[in-house]
């Protein structure tokens, strides 16, 4: 058993350790050998199919649909397309509006769960075309979808998804550049800009996984308490939905997620002395609003800790601590933020002395409706 997690104490600090592998894989031969370009050979959607989409339907459940918030904001700011993103036991429900100039894209890790694979066949019965990111070659959603981009994460055992997750940003990333590039949306040097931004990540999650220490420390503080917050607005706001799901599922600690300007409509209430919060502000563009966000919580009494951006020391003088990020495109950046927070719930659970491996009462790949 100890082969199996490589030396690692859990799967899911082997698989958070994975990640650069995973990012380097899922891009593999995905990119030209010049690296301007992204090419899909896989797909057999041709440049006129692309054309012809008029919105875009993101679904899957858990973590993956987490993935398609993130998805979404790459979609429509690369190729223009309006896209909206369900969780697939509420899409159906719904009567969404599908149409043959639908894509409908599921996410599905295990491509087995049995709601992302029942909306996959109403898409279908609608006249959609369905394109599915799956990590599982072979699975029900792989051999059931039109087309298949697969994410080469390798083997996720542990329940709390990570380097499934990641992978699918990235699969998310190739297909918004794709998409750009067939529809002339980016200009030629954002492309590859992009590109050379996304070849750098493996080695920034490294250099993240080197600070694992720091985490342990800011997890422990922490594990002690029964309520936290999560802030953030744009990506880092899909970024704060994934940390705490991370979080719930395997410390039990409860926590919130919220976006920042959101606050003061409602979960203000709920700051009190002490209360951690963690703020994600690695959006320069939102920066000073995400700013002004963390002054209200901490004019109540909260214990800010602000995931930031390299060489961002601004934010430290208003926060109780710092963990800074490497520097990437914005758009990429959850695919950094986010290594932190897994790390963060990690030894939070493991503080909590659960077993972090199979959290109560969850299941890895669920096939019931
Ligand atoms: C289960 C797992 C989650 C996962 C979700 C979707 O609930 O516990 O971690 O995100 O299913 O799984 P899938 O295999 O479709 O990505």
């Amino acid at each position: 058993v100890t082969a199996e997690k490589a030396g690692f104490d859990h799967f899911m600090l082997k698989e958070i350790y994975e990640q650069p592998k995973a990012y380097r894989d899922t891009m593999g031969a995905r990119l030209n050998d010049t690296g301007n370009r992204v090419v899909l050979p896989e797909l057999t959607m041709t440049e006129e199919d692309i054309r012809s989409i008029r919105n875009v339907h993101i679904v899957a459940c858990g973590t993956a649909y987490h993935a398609g918030l993130v998805g979404k904001s790459v979609i429509e700011k690369l190729a223009r397309i309006p896209v909206e993103t369900d969780v697939a036991s509420e899409y159906r429900y719904r009567a969404p509006i599908i149409t043959k100039d639908t894509l409908v894209i599921v996410v599905s890790q295990s491509g087995e769960t049995a709601d992302t694979l029942a909306a996959l066949r109403e898409a279908q019965r609608c006249g959609a075309r369905v394109l599915a990111i799956t990590n599982v070659v072979g699975s029900s959603v792989a051999r059931e979808a039109n087309d298949v981009i697969t994410t080469w994460a390798g083997p996720e055992i542990a329940v709390a998804s990570t380097k499934a997750y990641t992978s699918q940003l990235i699969a998310f990333y190739l297909l918004g550049l794709y998409m750009a590039q067939v529809l002339g949306t980016v200009e030629d040097a954002v492309v590859s800009e992009t590109i050379t931004a996304m070849q750098a990540l493996p080695e920034q999650v490294e250099a993240i996984l080197e600070q694992a220490e720091v985490l342990k420390g800011i997890a422990e503080a922490v594990s002690t308490h029964d309520n936290l917050f999560f802030i953030g607005r744009g990506l880092d706001y899909a970024v704060a939905v994934e940390g705490s799901l991370k979080l719930k599922e395997i410390s039990y600690i409860h926590s919130e997620a919220y976006a920042a300007g959101e606050l003061k409509h409602g979960t203000l209430a709920l700051i009190e002395e002490g209360i951690p919060v963690i703020a994600l502000a690695t959006q320069e563009e939102l920066f000073e609003k995400t700013v002004s966000n963390i002054k209200e919580v901490k004019a109540r009494g909260a214990h800010v800790i602000g995931v930031v951006n390299d060489g961002d020391v601004e934010l430290a003088k208003s926060v109780d601590s710092t963990f800074a990020i490497p520097k990437t495109l914005a758009l990429l950046t959850p695919a950094l933020a986010v290594v932190p927070l897994q790390l963060l719930s990690y030894y939070a659970s493991l503080a909590r002395g659960n077993d972090v491996d199979k959290p109560r009462n969850l299941a890895k790949s669920v096939t019931v409706e």
